[in-house]
Formats: structure tokens, C-alpha cells, sequence
């Protein structure tokens, strides 16, 4: 009986421990100390709809940045603008179609923001799949592959004469601490991956790393940032639905939310971060250490040869 009563106090306690870090900001996440504004600064948000693409949207357009949110769902950008505007009439809200799993779409929206955009003064990789179910994209590549490093390369390229028109300007990458447990498979991207959402991410890293080399001394800085786990969608092909009843509420407590997270980010899009570039920062912004797996550079170079045959951008 008397372990019961323990084992409910523990509970009890556990509980308060989480809501208490929940309600109170002494617990959260470290939060934005920086005040710099973005008036006359252009940024595109890759899947901002939801999670951290959002919360960073909502953050810049407090800071009167003009906001680009490239999505592939209109509706849901169009609630996730609904949704900014009840917290901040500042700023501006744009939505433009752009769906990373196909390369006709990454070209009609480089083309939509060359033709329309004077300046590019941020370009914000972040959207991502993880652990969807096995598939192919129209371009015959794994959707992850396809998603989170193709799609990335492709759009990258084509909007770096607009960025580099626009410098100081800079790219941010939002990756995955996960990462340092991929492999990319070089000689298969169209196949089940090992490890799809961590393949992915290294890819992603071998190109962030290769382009920050290629991009010294042109006005256009790096930057590669882990937010750590966050309480975001992104579990969505992870857990079935049927359980989001007990799940939600268990991530909810227990981990940050969707605007602490896009805090780091947030950070590398506004602060003057002098000439530094290609570096690798954590989850509350702080600079790390690459991790080793990333640190060959003749694989970056290989990475990047073989995105541009596959994505045919000459
Ligand atoms: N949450 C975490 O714990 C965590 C940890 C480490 C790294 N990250 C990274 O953080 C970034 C943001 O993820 P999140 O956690 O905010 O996840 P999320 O809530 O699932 O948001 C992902 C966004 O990517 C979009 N997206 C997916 N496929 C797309 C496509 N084909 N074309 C265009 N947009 C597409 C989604 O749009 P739809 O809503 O239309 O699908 C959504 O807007 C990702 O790069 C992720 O790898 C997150």
C-alpha cells in the first residue's frame, strides 16, 4: 500500500515539476534577448505553416521584416497568417506556393521570387519531413532525400544571385542533431534510405558545409542550427493518430514549445554575426563543434556533384 502511495506522490510531483516549468519563464528555453528590428528586410520561411517555420515567422514580423512564407498548403498558410496577425499587425505576411518534393515547383517559385523580389536578405531552410512512409517523389528520388536535401539544394541555388544582390545577406539551415547518425548511400537516392530522416539531414549538412566554402568573401554567410526537440508537428508520420489523446498533452509537458525553439533561429536571422559563417549552433543559439561525421570536405564536394546532376541545375 505504502508503495502506492509513493509511486503517487512521484507522479504528483513529477506533474507539478512540468507544469511548473510550462507556466513559468525561469524554466523556459533561453529567451530573445535581441531587439534588432528588420524593417526593409525580405525572408523566406520554408515551411512556415506551422511548428518552428511559424513561430519564427510570427518572431520576424514583430520585428517588421517582410515575411515569405513558402508553403504547399494555401490554407494552412493562409491560418497560420490569421493566426500571426491576432498576435502582431507589424510586418509583412506573404504566402507563395512552394512544394519541396518537386523540382518543377522549387523552379516556379525561384522564378515567381527573381521575377517579383528587388532584395533577398534571408533565406531560411526549414522545412522537413521525418520518418514518412517509404516513397518516391516525381523526380524518382526517396521523399526525405527528395525534401529535406534536394529540394533545399535546388531552391539554394537558384535564389544566390538574388541573395548575393542583397548582401550582407545570409542562408540558415535548420537541421537535425540527428544528423551524426546518418550515412549517405551515394549510390542509391531513390531506394529505401537506412535511416531516412538522418540520411537526409547529412546530406543537408555535407551541402550547408560545402556552400558556406564555395560562398567566402561574396557578402553571403552560413549558418546551421539544431533546435534540439521541440513540440512541433513533425512527429505526425511517427505516432498514429489514435494516440495523439495521451501523446499531445505528454509532449506538451515535457518538451518546448514551437517558439522557443525558433529562438536560436530567430537569433542567427537578426544579430550581426560579423564575418562568421559556416558554423554549427545548438539548440539555445550557442556556437558548437561540428560533429565529426560532417568533417571530410572531399565528401561535401561529392555531395554536391551529385546534387547537381540530380537536380540538373546547369
Ligand atoms: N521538432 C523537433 O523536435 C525538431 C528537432 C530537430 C530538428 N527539427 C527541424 O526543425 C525544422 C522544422 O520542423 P518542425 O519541428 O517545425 O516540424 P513541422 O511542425 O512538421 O513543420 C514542418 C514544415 O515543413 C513543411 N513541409 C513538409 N514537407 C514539405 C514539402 N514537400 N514542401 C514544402 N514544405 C513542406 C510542413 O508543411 P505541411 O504542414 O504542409 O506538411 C511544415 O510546414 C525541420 O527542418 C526539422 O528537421 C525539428
Amino acid at each position: 500500500m505504502s508503495v502506492w502511495k509513493y509511486a503517487t506522490a512521484g507522479c504528483v510531483f513529477a506533474l507539478s515539476i512540468m507544469i511548473l516549468r510550462k507556466m513559468t519563464r525561469f524554466y523556459k528555453r533561453g529567451v530573445l534577448t535581441c531587439s534588432e528590428e528588420m524593417r526593409n528586410k525580405t525572408v523566406i520561411i520554408t515551411g512556415a505553416n506551422c511548428g518552428i517555420g511559424k513561430a519564427t515567422a510570427l518572431e520576424l514580423a514583430k520585428r517588421h521584416a517582410r515575411v515569405i512564407m513558402a508553403c504547399r498548403n494555401k490554407e494552412k498558410a493562409n491560418a497560420a497568417i490569421s493566426d500571426i496577425r491576432k498576435i502582431t499587425e507589424y510586418g509583412e505576411l506573404i504566402f507563395k506556393h512552394l512544394d519541396l518534393e518537386s523540382f518543377k515547383s522549387v523552379k516556379a517559385f525561384c522564378q515567381d521570387i527573381i521575377e517579383h523580389e528587388q532584395k533577398l536578405h534571408v533565406l531560411i531552410n526549414n522545412a522537413a519531413v521525418m520518418n514518412h512512409p517509404y516513397a518516391q517523389t516525381e523526380d524518382n528520388l526517396e521523399i526525405h532525400m527528395s525534401v529535406n536535401h534536394f529540394g533545399n539544394f535546388l531552391l539554394t541555388n537558384l535564389l544566390l544571385d538574388l541573395l548575393k544582390k542583397s548582401s550582407p545577406s545570409r542562408i540558415i539551415f535548420v537541421s537535425s542533431a540527428l544528423h551524426k547518425y546518418g550515412r549517405v548511400n551515394f549510390e542509391d537516392f531513390q531506394g529505401q534510405q537506412r535511416k531516412p530522416y538522418a540520411d537526409s539531414k547529412l546530406a543537408n549538412v555535407y551541402f550547408a558545409r560545402e556552400l558556406a566554402e564555395r560562398l567566402k568573401g561574396t557578402g553571403i554567410s552560413v549558418h546551421t542550427l539544431h533546435p534540439g526537440m521541440v513540440n512541433t508537428e513533425l512527429s505526425r508520420h511517427s505516432v498514429s493518430p489514435a494516440l495523439n489523446f495521451i501523446v499531445n498533452p505528454i509532449k506538451y509537458l515535457l518538451l518546448p514549445s514551437a517558439e522557443e525553439g525558433s529562438q536560436g533561429i530567430v537569433n542567427l536571422a537578426v544579430v550581426d554575426l560579423g564575418t562568421d559563417t559556416g558554423k554549427c549552433y545548438g539548440k539555445k543559439g550557442q556556437e558548437e563543434k561540428w560533429p565529426e561525421i560532417s568533417s571530410e570536405k572531399a565528401i561535401w564536394k561529392k555531395m554536391w556533384e551529385v546534387s547537381e546532376r540530380l537536380t540538373q541545375l546547369n
